[in-house]
């Protein structure tokens, strides 16, 4: 009877274990889904303003550009808009369509009104 007792005490923990896991993994799943949501003030986003630590606003949208100068095909030229409003300094240089739908990858969140 005592064995018996002690399995099914023993069942249940196992079964609490495997339901917070779960629970853990849909929280991580929400916030990723939501990230590109978050909305950012402009003091927030001029703290990040230099190559090493990179935000930039293009069209309400917050990017993050740290590392992105040996990727870019404008190389550092984004540089000096880190910590900025860069939506005109993007739609006065040569960007197509393509280079708008790569945003989704740099994508912090939207910028607040
Ligand atoms: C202030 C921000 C930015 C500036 C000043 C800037 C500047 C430039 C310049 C000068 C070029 C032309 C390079 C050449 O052909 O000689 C270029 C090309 C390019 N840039 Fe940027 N850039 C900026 C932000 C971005 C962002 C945020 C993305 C994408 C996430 C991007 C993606 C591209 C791509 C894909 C090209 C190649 C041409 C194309 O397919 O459109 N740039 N950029």
């Amino acid at each position: 009877m005592k064995t018996l007792i002690l399995l099914l005490i023993l069942g249940l923990i196992v079964a609490g274990c495997t339901n917070t896991t779960t629970t853990q993994s849909n929280v991580q799943e929400n916030v990723s889904a939501t990230a590109g949501q978050k909305t950012i003030t402009f003091a927030e986003v001029s703290k990040h303003n230099s190559e090493q630590d990179c935000w930039v606003i293009i069209k309400g949208n917050v990017l993050n550009l740290t590392g992105f100068a040996s990727k870019h095909a404008g190389g550092a030229a984004y540089v000096p808009y880190c910590g900025k409003d860069a939506t005109e300094a993007f739609v006065n240089k040569p960007h197509s369509e393509k280079a708008e739908s790569y945003f989704t990858y740099f994508m912090i969140g939207k910028l607040q009104n």
